[in-house]
């Protein structure tokens, strides 16, 4: 089982952290495809706590190449801020790899992300502020900086100062900020040159060959399908493909090398940020869900809205990823409700709809149609085999892999690392 795809099947946080830390031990490559530090998973290992934003979880497993590839955006001081910190924390982060053609966030991008955002004013799409997307539109405008810009001053400066040429209008005539000098961009990008030389790569080939070999990789996927630029609540979505497609064109792997595809689906629904949510919940349920599961940002620290299961939209991350397993996470944080409501479908102005629609407006219109299944008030947290569950809690898992179009293969129960029922062995 060479290359393996892990992504999020909702709206981001389901656990692909914890998810990719189980695998850890067993992969040889762990691939960051897409996105960039507006990521953030917890992983939890024993009493260590690890919130991981740039760098792909796998970095926590001894042994394992960690690798940023073409696909990502890349903030190199918060990269380097990273790597110390899990450095002081004894983590070995010596063997990263970074792609050459990863694109590079600057401090115009940071800027132009939070200043447009506070103009879109009601139509904010509540971005992390991280300058995703201001970089991710200039590597399709084709005025980006790329990491190995930095390794050739001529071109680095020639880059900046056409890039900043634009910019600095829109900053000082539409923004009402101070321009950005060239020399501050190039000096700052230049300062990193000696200590990520070493670090870079051509991810792509190192991949390809590495699959050859006959080593494992793991393509970690960051945000989630309902997020995808493309396959997502657009225009609320982030500014990468989250989806599985995206790791092949975010790495330089072939698609026909991937052999499986796992998205991580949380037992319930979050979000972060403006944008559709049919299950979302507006009562005490919800703000039980948020207490419950521990609802705030890894990155932003903002509550996540919460809601009920929505089964659509598992089935459809099942077909736009081609899921081939399902884990399903944080099932304890349901523990004690009498009843769980799980959206089977939607109403659309009257219309009973199964499939996530495609047009934005209905998908705004649609109301989940619910069915209930009963709860269980046992712990499940100790729970390592199928059977360990009360049957109430199989009975809901069961349901779920009926409504969603894939088999569940693990059930996670806990944050804890080893707090995970498998049914089918995810590399197998
Ligand atoms: P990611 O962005 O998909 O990696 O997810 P996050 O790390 O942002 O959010 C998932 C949170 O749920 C983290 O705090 C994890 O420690 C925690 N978590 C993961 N799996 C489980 C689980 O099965 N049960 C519980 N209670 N927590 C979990
Ligand atoms: P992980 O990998 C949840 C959301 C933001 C915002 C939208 C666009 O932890 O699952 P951006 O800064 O990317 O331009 O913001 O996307 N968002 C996430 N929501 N989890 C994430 O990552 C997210 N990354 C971005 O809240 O709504
Ligand atoms: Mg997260």
């Amino acid at each position: 089982m060479p290359a393996v795809v892990l992504i999020g099947a909702q709206w981001g946080d389901e656990g692909k952290g914890k998810a990719t830390d189980l695998l850890g031990s067993r992969v040889d490559y762990v691939v960051k495809f897409n996105g960039g530090n507006n990521a953030g998973h917890t992983v939890v290992v024993g009493d260590e706590k690890y919130a991981l934003h740039l760098l792909p979880s796998g970095i926590l497993s001894p042994g394992v190449v960690p690798v940023i590839a073409n696909g990502v955006v890349v903030d190199i001081e918060v990269l380097f801020n990273e790597l110390d910190a899990l450095s002081a924390r004894g983590v070995d982060v010596s063997r990263l790899l970074v792609s050459a053609n990863a694109h590079v966030i600057t401090a115009y991008h940071r800027t132009i992300d939070r200043v447009a955002e506070r103009f879109l004013g009601k139509r904010q799409i509540g971005t992390t502020g991280r300058g995703i997307g201001p970089t991710y539109a200039d590597k399709i405008n084709r005025v980006g900086i790329r990491i190995q810009d930095i390794f050739d001053e001529g071109i680095l400066r020639q880059k900046v100062e056409g890039a900043l040429e634009q910019k600095n209008h829109l900053l000082v005539k539409v923004y009402n900020r101070r321009a950005i000098a060239v020399e501050e961009i190039v000096d700052d990008l230049l300062s990193y040159r000696e200590r990520l030389g070493p670090m870079v790569a051509d991810t792509a080939l190192e991949l390809t060959r590495a699959l050859d070999s006959g080593s494992t990789v793991l393509f970690e996927g960051g945000q989630a399908t309902m997020l995808d630029v493309d396959h997502g609540t657009y225009p609320f979505v982030t500014s990468s493909n989250a989806t599985s497609g995206g790791a092949a064109t975010g790495s330089g792997v072939a698609p026909n090398r991937i052999d499986r595809v796992i998205a991580v689906v949380k037992a319930y629904t979050t979000r972060v940020g403006a944008g559709p949510f049919p299950t979302e919940l507006h009562d005490e349920s919800g703000e039980w869900l948020r207490g419950r599961g521990f609802e705030f940002g890894t990155t932003t620290g903002r509550p996540r809205r919460t809601g009920w299961y929505d089964a659509p939209i598992a089935r459809y991350s099942a077909r736009i990823n081609g899921v081939t397993d399902f884990v399903l996470t944080k099932l304890d944080v349901l523990t004690g409700l009498d009843r769980i409501p799980v959206a089977v479908a939607y109403d659309v102005d009257g219309t009973r709809v199964d499939e996530v629609p495609v047009s934005q407006s209905d998908f705004h219109h649609a109301k989940p149609i619910y069915e209930e299944l009963p709860g269980w008030s046992e712990d499940i947290s100790g729970a390592r085999e199928f059977s360990d569950l009360p049957k109430t809690a199989q009975d809901y898992v069961l349901a779920l892999e009926e409504l969603s179009g894939s088999r569940i293969s693990a059930i996670g129960v806990g944050p804890d690392r080893d707090a995970i029922v498998v049914r089918h062995d995810l590399l197998d």
